[in-house]
């Protein structure tokens, strides 16, 4: 009895496994069809503030402020390939020698392992001409993130994350120099004030993918939103996992 149990659970399971998943369901793009990479960071203590997340979500301790949403191929601010495998789904096991995952690559609002199959399957299987496996893409994400350091960028030149109001154009003119290009700011609304809650970096396509202009309609674009003012909050501490 327990035997065939199990046997139904394993074969559902790989079952499960096989199949193409909710998000990607046909193939919408081709790999390879993109001009520059988009290293999507969250500023993560807005998301704590914005989303609450319940105490098995979030960050670990030690997690830095910037981190991953993802590294997208990309042509344009609104033009993008995605979907490019749907059969190369998402698995929990290509991940499990990241170094560094859980501290660099987290959700606020659901499991980590769902962020993790979305980034993969929409945006990740379009750059396996690049990183052909899962874990190469995951990898080399994180590897990027930690190359660019843009916490140490804040640090480096007297912000620290507090209550504070910083200019629009003092936050800018820091990551302009020490990127060598502008960066495209993000920011979010809660209750009636603003929290920078994201970061985009445009990186070349080849190795060692270094930082790039981003295509100017960036500049336009609905994520380069923060106004002349806003904040850089700490993590509050209710926000760590437990
Ligand atoms: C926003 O307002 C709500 C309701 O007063 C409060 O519970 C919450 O802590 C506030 N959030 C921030 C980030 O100020
Ligand atoms: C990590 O795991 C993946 C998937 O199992 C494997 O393909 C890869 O070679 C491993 N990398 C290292 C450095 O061990
Ligand atoms: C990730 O990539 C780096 C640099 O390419 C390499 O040194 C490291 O072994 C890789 N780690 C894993 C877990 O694959």
């Amino acid at each position: 009895m327990i035997i065939t149990h199990l046997f139904f659970l394993l074969s559902a399971l790989s079952r499960f496994e096989s199949v193409p998943n909710a998000l990607c369901k046909t193939k919408e793009s081709e790999i390879g069809d993109f001009t520059n990479l988009v290293l999507a960071t969250f500023y993560l203590p807005t998301h704590c503030l914005r989303d609450n997340p319940k105490p098995a979500v979030g960050p670990v301790r030690g997690a830095p402020e910037f981190t991953i949403h993802g590294l997208w191929p990309g042509r344009t601010a609104d033009d993008w390939p995605q979907c490019c495998s749907p059969e190369s789904i998402h698995r929990a096991s290509q991940l499990r020698n990241v170094t560094d995952l859980v501290k660099y690559w987290v959700s606020t609002k659901g499991s980590d392992d769902k962020l993790w199959a979305h980034e993969w399957e929409k945006h990740g299987t379009c750059g396996m001409n690049l990183f052909r496996t899962e874990n190469a893409y995951f990898n080399a994400t994180v590897e990027l993130l930690k190359r660019i350091q843009l916490d140490r960028i804040l640090y480096k030149y007297g912000i620290q994350p507090s209550s504070k109001e910083y200019s629009n154009q003092l936050v800018s003119s820091i990551f302009n120099r020490a990127l060598h290009y502008k960066p495209i700011l993000e920011c979010s609304t809660i209750n009636q004030t603003s929290y920078l809650s994201g970061l985009y970096v445009c990186l070349d396509v080849l190795w060692p993918y270094d930082v790039v202009a981003c295509p100017s309609d960036y500049y336009i674009s609905k994520q380069n939103n923060c106004p002349d003012k806003f904040r850089i909050p700490p993590y509050p501490s209710s926000c760590f996992r437990s």
